[in-house]
């Protein structure tokens, strides 16, 4: 693929709708040339077509199911082959809505595999080829359903809290050797996953609920900031930063020889 860009390529997943959509277009309008990942071999043609018109930009379609593990291994051998590829923006995910209990084995496995195993799977293949370059941008979607198990969206929520951690564990390990790493946690966004999840868009409560184009261009304000997680509905900074002080408060507490008292274990091994 011929490249037009000196600003680095930018791999979107989830590229034929919602915020994969909309993050190709801002991408392609500053510059990037782009790699669109999706299904939909028409509706990826289609927006391809429509960004090269709109910003001359080079625009790639790879036609991947990343449920399927041999699409997977061809899109993972892609970020390691292609040293144009300076951001992956993995955002393709779907949801479940209902109770856990009435979910099947078969729709929660596949949700994983979507949600928590290509992601991580693609964020390692971009970790590998950025680390050893000392450059490159990893956005990894999460939500904040992954910060809030009282909504009872149980395995939906289960693999954004994975994506929360997976992005924060990776960014103590290569955020420090040039690799930009970030969380977007979106609420509540316009998008299909509503009704391809089941659910009524009209069921939306609008004053809860973000379009689109201010969520991505949020969180691309959050990228450009340097944040490491950004939650654009989130007005105060300060109440994310309060939650990681909580959390670190423990740290020092949570790996010991013995029980805590309040258990009333005797010790068996001096201290
Ligand atoms: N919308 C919200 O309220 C909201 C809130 C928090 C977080 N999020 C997260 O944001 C991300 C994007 O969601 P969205 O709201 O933009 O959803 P969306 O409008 O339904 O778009 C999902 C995208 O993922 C692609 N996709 C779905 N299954 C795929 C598969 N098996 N293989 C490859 N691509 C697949 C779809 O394309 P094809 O059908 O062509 O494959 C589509 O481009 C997800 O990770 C979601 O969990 C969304």
């Amino acid at each position: 693929m011929s490249r037009s860009s000196t600003k680095g390529a930018a791999l979107v997943t989830g590229a034929t709708a919602g915020i994969g959509a909309t993050y190709a277009h801002r991408l392609a309008h500053r510059g990037h040339d782009l790699v669109l990942a999706a299904r939909d071999a028409v509706r990826l043609q289609e927006v391809a077509d429509r960004l090269r018109a709109e910003t001359g930009v080079s625009v790639e379609v790879f036609r991947a199911d990343l449920t399927d593990p041999a699409d997977l291994v061809r899109l993972e051998a892609r970020i390691a082959a292609d040293e144009t590829i300076e951001v992956l923006i993995n955002n393709a995910g779907a949801a479940l809505f209902g109770s856990f209990v009435d979910q099947g084995p078969e729709q929660i496995e596949s949700l994983i595999r979507l949600n928590v195993v290509a992601v991580t799977r693609l964020a390692n293949a971009a970790a590998k080829a950025f680390a050893a370059r000392g450059r490159g941008t990893i956005v990894n979607i999460g939500s904040v359903v992954g910060l809030l198990p009282e909504y009872r969206s149980v395995a939906y929520g289960a693999t954004k809290a994975f994506v929360l951690y997976l992005t924060q564990g990776l960014n103590e390990e290569i955020g420090g050797a040039g690799v930009r790493l970030q969380a977007v946690l979106p609420g509540a966004t316009r998008t299909e996953i509503w009704e391809r999840s089941g659910r009524n868009p009209a069921d939306l409560d609008p004053t809860r609920t973000m379009d689109v184009d201010e969520l991505v261009d949020a969180a691309l304000a959050g990228l450009d900031a340097g944040e490491l997680i950004t939650i654009p509905s989130l007005p105060d900074p300060a109440d994310w930063d309060a939650f990681q002080t909580a959390r670190l408060k423990m740290a020092p507490n949570l790996s010991k020889a013995h029980p805590a008292p309040r258990y009333g274990v005797r010790a068996t091994v001096p201290a």
